[in-house]
Protein backbone atom coordinates (compact mmCIF):
# COMPACT_ATOMS: atom_id res chain seq x y z
CA UNK A 1 0.00 0.00 0.00
CA UNK A 2 1.13 3.81 -0.09
CA UNK A 3 3.22 4.82 2.35
CA UNK A 4 4.93 7.96 3.46
CA UNK A 5 8.10 7.64 4.97
CA UNK A 6 10.82 10.02 6.89
CA UNK A 7 13.79 10.01 5.57
CA UNK A 8 17.03 12.96 6.31
CA UNK A 9 20.43 13.08 5.29
CA UNK A 10 22.49 13.53 8.44
CA UNK A 11 24.83 16.01 8.86
CA UNK A 12 27.90 13.45 7.65
CA UNK A 13 26.27 13.50 4.29
CA UNK A 14 25.18 16.89 3.64
CA UNK A 15 28.99 18.23 4.03
CA UNK A 16 30.21 15.05 1.73
CA UNK A 17 27.97 16.31 -0.88
CA UNK A 18 25.95 13.05 -1.10
CA UNK A 19 23.11 15.10 -0.98
CA UNK A 20 22.18 15.09 -5.08
CA UNK A 21 23.47 11.05 -5.46
CA UNK A 22 21.30 9.98 -2.29
CA UNK A 23 18.14 11.56 -3.85
CA UNK A 24 18.59 10.36 -7.32
CA UNK A 25 18.70 6.85 -5.72
CA UNK A 26 15.40 7.82 -4.11
CA UNK A 27 14.01 8.94 -7.30
CA UNK A 28 15.19 6.29 -9.51
CA UNK A 29 13.55 3.45 -7.12
CA UNK A 30 10.35 5.39 -8.33
CA UNK A 31 9.47 6.90 -4.74
CA UNK A 32 8.32 10.62 -5.10
CA UNK A 33 9.48 13.62 -2.81
CA UNK A 34 6.33 15.12 -1.47
CA UNK A 35 8.30 17.22 1.45
CA UNK A 36 11.65 18.87 1.48
CA UNK A 37 13.58 21.38 3.97
CA UNK A 38 17.28 21.78 4.67
CA UNK A 39 17.58 22.73 8.60
CA UNK A 40 19.75 22.98 11.37
CA UNK A 41 18.30 21.01 13.92
CA UNK A 42 18.03 22.48 17.37
CA UNK A 43 18.47 20.35 20.09
CA UNK A 44 14.87 20.17 21.57
CA UNK A 45 14.10 18.60 18.04
CA UNK A 46 17.20 16.16 17.88
CA UNK A 47 16.15 15.00 21.12
CA UNK A 48 12.34 14.35 20.22
CA UNK A 49 13.38 12.50 17.16
CA UNK A 50 15.82 10.05 19.08
CA UNK A 51 13.23 9.76 22.01
CA UNK A 52 13.74 6.54 22.41
CA UNK A 53 17.60 6.27 22.95
CA UNK A 54 17.29 8.73 26.06
CA UNK A 55 19.34 6.97 28.38
CA UNK A 56 21.72 5.07 26.30
CA UNK A 57 25.60 4.96 26.35
CA UNK A 58 25.66 7.67 22.72
CA UNK A 59 22.82 9.60 23.25
CA UNK A 60 24.52 12.66 24.48
CA UNK A 61 26.90 11.79 21.20
CA UNK A 62 24.30 11.91 18.88
CA UNK A 63 22.18 14.67 20.01
CA UNK A 64 25.68 16.64 19.17
CA UNK A 65 25.98 14.70 16.36
CA UNK A 66 22.85 15.36 14.61
CA UNK A 67 23.35 19.48 15.48
CA UNK A 68 26.33 19.42 14.63
CA UNK A 69 25.64 20.75 10.72
CA UNK A 70 22.64 21.26 7.87
CA UNK A 71 20.67 17.95 7.09
CA UNK A 72 17.92 17.91 4.55
CA UNK A 73 14.63 16.11 5.75
CA UNK A 74 12.06 14.68 3.52
CA UNK A 75 8.88 13.06 3.06
CA UNK A 76 8.69 10.36 0.87
CA UNK A 77 5.72 8.88 -0.86
CA UNK A 78 5.54 4.93 -2.53
CA UNK A 79 4.53 1.60 -2.73
CA UNK A 80 5.51 0.34 1.02
CA UNK A 81 7.49 3.58 1.39
CA UNK A 82 8.77 2.76 5.14
CA UNK A 83 10.52 -0.79 4.16
CA UNK A 84 11.66 -0.44 0.73
CA UNK A 85 13.64 2.81 1.88
CA UNK A 86 15.23 0.94 5.11
CA UNK A 87 16.45 -1.54 2.59
CA UNK A 88 18.10 1.18 0.20
CA UNK A 89 19.91 2.34 3.59
CA UNK A 90 21.55 -0.80 4.94
CA UNK A 91 22.28 -1.56 8.04
CA UNK A 92 22.42 1.01 11.13
CA UNK A 93 26.33 -0.50 11.28
CA UNK A 94 27.92 0.39 8.11
CA UNK A 95 30.14 -2.49 8.32
CA UNK A 96 27.22 -4.66 8.48
CA UNK A 97 25.74 -3.00 5.68
CA UNK A 98 25.59 -4.45 2.32
CA UNK A 99 27.22 -2.56 -1.05
CA UNK A 100 24.57 -1.31 -3.01
CA UNK A 101 22.98 -0.16 0.12
CA UNK A 102 23.62 3.66 0.96
CA UNK A 103 25.73 2.97 4.12
CA UNK A 104 27.18 0.12 2.56
CA UNK A 105 28.56 2.25 -0.22
CA UNK A 106 29.06 5.42 1.73
CA UNK A 107 29.41 5.13 5.44
CA UNK A 108 31.83 3.80 8.06
CA UNK A 109 30.83 4.98 11.27
CA UNK A 110 27.82 3.85 12.68
CA UNK A 111 27.33 7.50 14.25
CA UNK A 112 28.00 9.23 11.03
CA UNK A 113 25.92 6.71 8.67
CA UNK A 114 24.77 9.65 6.23
CA UNK A 115 20.86 8.51 6.34
CA UNK A 116 18.28 8.23 8.42
CA UNK A 117 14.82 6.62 7.54
CA UNK A 118 11.88 5.99 9.78
CA UNK A 119 11.74 2.29 10.65
CA UNK A 120 7.63 1.45 10.62
CA UNK A 121 4.62 3.34 9.66
CA UNK A 122 3.56 4.90 13.11
CA UNK A 123 7.24 6.37 13.70
CA UNK A 124 7.27 7.63 10.02
CA UNK A 125 3.67 9.77 10.81
CA UNK A 126 5.72 10.91 14.23
CA UNK A 127 9.16 11.39 12.62
CA UNK A 128 7.32 13.70 9.79
CA UNK A 129 5.01 15.55 12.43
CA UNK A 130 8.59 16.95 13.72
CA UNK A 131 9.65 18.45 10.75
CA UNK A 132 6.46 19.38 8.30
CA UNK A 133 3.21 20.99 8.73
CA UNK A 134 0.76 19.46 6.71
CA UNK A 135 0.54 22.53 4.43
CA UNK A 136 4.46 21.69 3.42
CA UNK A 137 3.45 18.20 2.01
CA UNK A 138 2.60 17.71 -1.46
CA UNK A 139 -0.55 15.67 -2.00
CA UNK A 140 -0.04 14.00 -4.95
CA UNK A 141 -3.79 13.42 -5.97
CA UNK A 142 -4.62 16.91 -6.40
CA UNK A 143 -3.36 18.60 -9.69
CA UNK A 144 -2.40 22.39 -9.01
P1 LIG B 1 19.51 5.80 13.14
O1 LIG B 1 19.06 4.40 12.83
O2 LIG B 1 19.24 6.84 12.14
O3 LIG B 1 18.93 6.25 14.55
C1 LIG B 1 19.58 5.96 15.77
C2 LIG B 1 21.02 6.31 15.62
O4 LIG B 1 21.86 6.17 16.73
C3 LIG B 1 21.62 5.42 14.58
O5 LIG B 1 21.11 5.78 13.31
C4 LIG B 1 23.10 5.69 14.76
O6 LIG B 1 23.56 6.70 13.90
C5 LIG B 1 23.16 6.23 16.18
N1 LIG B 1 24.14 5.53 16.94
C6 LIG B 1 25.27 6.08 17.39
N2 LIG B 1 25.97 5.20 18.08
C7 LIG B 1 25.29 4.05 18.08
C8 LIG B 1 25.51 2.75 18.66
N3 LIG B 1 26.61 2.46 19.36
N4 LIG B 1 24.56 1.81 18.45
C9 LIG B 1 23.45 2.12 17.75
N5 LIG B 1 23.22 3.30 17.19
C10 LIG B 1 24.13 4.26 17.36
Amino acid sequence: SIQKTFVMIKPDGVKRKLSGEIIQRIEKKGLSIVGLKMVRISKNKAEELYAEHNGKSFFKDLINYITSGPVICMVIEGDEAVSVMRKMIGATDPKEALPGTIRGDYALSKSENVIHASDSEDKAKREISIFFNDEEILNLNIQT
